[in-house]
């Protein structure tokens, strides 16, 4: 239990100017604020029996009357992945997949069964498919249209733990998001916003825009009625007939077909192909906790740990959570960790991936040797064998062109100390942008998390390696972290955000805030967070800022600072003598259902 209200009370006046003067350095802590009309209630809920945080509204209360009525966490979770396939179609959908780890206090005894169900490139995909005659990458390729989609993963996945690890029947647990797709529901601003940002490919396909357009042509708005009453055919065939109800028989056909029209790769050969895979959870200790987080091709689990590692022996907490030393060793080390994703990170079903090394500490701890105490590292201490060496800049004028919030997570756990979390997507707003005809299936452009050539950058302005060339079936790299922190074997904390790559150094800070600088999950959720990912060399800092101290000092280390909107919405629970404690990132809309 936290019991450091003191340390939470100063935290809070300190953004207040008044009791600036009377607040030491080392606790002064910026927050994000609250949207205007909203209160702490509306983010925040202390409940015994049953937690959902999820980025819905919808979501949140379908899954906690699916629990009401008999339902297990995995129901409630099944539940809630359909709904917000439905609410949040700019971020997730029956076209996408993700990633899961789900403790289970009867069976996982040593660790949390961690479930892939991404999205594959088709058997026909190839490691120059994004590229023309010369080599170039072709704008936007695997970014819009039929060619940027992957094998969906979502349904299989989801069906499956409903099949192994669910009570009720399927055609309860996914009524409600049929019943939300039939009678639709007002679009709210960060649906129009994505809506507004994909107009053109929209009006590109018909099916899509027979959704998401006006009957005059024109892309809906915020307060329109959005209705997807293929869509809830379709859930309601799954709900009959199971994995095969969307593998199989007419909603394949049609998917098939769409990509026979449009000269796309899929087959009906990768969807009969396309398996749910079992993972070993990426495993870290810190600070008399465990870690578990999600494996390749997720390189969430691997460079929170790694980030983690380095940190340990740091006594930040004595510096202080928004100390410019814990500022800068923080985004050092996120650095040194998104050198090596670019270098090491990809499908291990492809390619190996030096897990063990990038995990353990002694590597850990040559790393930290070569962070200079108070001065930046630059891109060329990271990795000398760079291709963009030198080139950031290029890096930073793609992370700008895109910013979005797409992708979704959500964490249930009950008062049993069972936990799943879950980061689903579809990669872009709207994914690839093309709906399956009849189906309102949207496709996922999940191809864009491969490197479409050594070197290039993907949405979030991550650089590719080689490890994560396009391949027949691999999956693409990740930067999706489910995570469930331990102590003891019990679980104390589960979280993920969206947001790409920002998701994973989001989730890295939300367990530093709580295990090193022991503030109640609410305001570890809230301080405002920073993101390093090497290429830029920027260290980006989120809007709500940092004390003035801080970023003199960082600057004086030669950071080059940016304000940006990072995009993550933590979705997170804890485990508080006997109660839950469920938090949705004041940064969004989401919610915390439960009692
Ligand atoms: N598509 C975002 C991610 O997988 O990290």
């Amino acid at each position: 239990m936290k019991k450091i209200y003191i340390l939470s009370v100063l935290a809070l006046i300190s953004s207040c100017s008044a009791f600036k003067a009377s607040i030491p350095y080392e606790k002064e802590i910026r927050f994000v604020n609250l949207a205007p009309g909203e209160t702490r209630e509306d983010h925040e809920k202390l409940t015994k029996d049953i937690s959902i945080a999820t980025q819905g509204r919808f979501a949140s209360q379908a899954a906690y009357s699916i629990f009401k009525k008999g339902g297990n966490i995995i129901d409630a979770a099944t539940t809630a992945s359909f709904v917000l396939a439905v609410e949040r179609p700019q971020s997730t959908g029956l076209g996408g997949g993700g990633f899961a780890l789900f403790h289970d206090v009867k069976r996982n005894k040593d660790f949390p069964l961690t479930v892939d169900f991404r999205e594959k490139a088709p058997i026909d995909a190839h490691e120059k498919m994004f590229l023309d005659d010369k080599g170039e990458v072709i704008s936007r390729m695997s970014l819009d249209g039929i060619f940027s989609a992957g094998v969906p993963g979502m349904v299989a996945g989801m069906l499956e733990l409903h099949k192994k690890h669910g009570k009720l029947p399927l055609a309860m647990v996914l009524k409600d998001a049929i019943d939300l797709a039939r009678n639709g529901f007002k679009i709210y601003p960060e649906l129009a916003h994505a809506i507004s940002k994909r107009e053109n490919i929209i009006k590109r396909y018909k099916a899509t825009c027979e959704i998401f357009c006006n009957k005059k042509g024109e892309v809906l708005k915020e307060g329109d009625l959005l209705v997807q009453k293929d869509l809830a055919k379709t859930i309601e065939t799954i709900s009959k007939n199971g994995r095969d109800g969307f593998y199989k028989g007419r909603i394949a056909r049609a998917l098939v077909g769409e990509h026979r029209r449009l000269k796309g790769l899929m087959t009906q050969k990768d969807l009969d192909k396309y398996e749910v895979k079992y993972r070993t959870p990426i495993r870290g200790d810190y600070k008399g906790y465990e870690v578990f987080s999600m494996s390749p091709p997720s390189s969430g689990g691997v460079h929170i740990v790694e980030i983690l590692n380095i940190l340990r022996k740091d006594d930040l907490k004595t510096y202080g959570l928004q100390h410019s030393k814990t500022v800068h060793l923080r985004a050092s080390a996120m650095q040194a960790a998104f050198s090596d994703r670019a270098n090491y990170l990809g499908d291990t079903d492809f390619t190996y991936v030096p897990v063990t090394g990038l995990t353990s500490k002694k590597y850990a701890d040559d790393i930290r040797f070569s962070i200079p105490e108070n001065k930046a590292l630059n891109s060329l201490w990271a990795n000398m064998n760079d291709p963009f060496k030198f080139d950031a800049k290029e890096g930073r004028e793609l992370l700008k062109r895109h910013e979005s919030n797409e992708t979704t997570h959500f964490t249930i756990a009950d008062g049993k100390g069972n936990i799943f979390v879950s980061t689903q997507t579809l990669n872009g707003y709207l994914g690839s942008g093309v709906v399956v005809p009849g189906t309102g299936i949207l496709l996922n452009n999940e191809m864009d998390d491969f490197a479409t050539k050594p070197g290039a950058n993907n949405l979030f302005g991550a650089v590719g390696g080689e490890k994560n060339l396009v391949q027949p079936e691999k999956r693409p790299l990740s930067s999706m972290s489910p995570t469930i922190v331990m102590k003891d074997g019990k679980p104390v904390l589960g979280l993920g955000s969206p947001s790409g790559t920002r998701i994973l150094t989001c989730v890295v800070q939300t367990i530093m805030n709580y295990i090193d600088h022991n503030l109640p999950l609410y305001e570890s959720m809230a301080a405002t967070r920073v993101h390093h990912q090497w290429k830029p060399n920027i260290l980006y800092v989120e809007e709500s800022g940092l004390p003035e101290r801080t970023i003199k000092e960082l600057k004086r280390m030669e950071h080059e600072i940016e304000y940006k909107k990072l995009g993550c919405r933590v979705q997170a629970i804890s485990f508080e003598d006997g109660m839950l404690r469920g938090v949705s990132d004041i940064r969004g809309r989401g919610l915390v259902s439960g009692e």
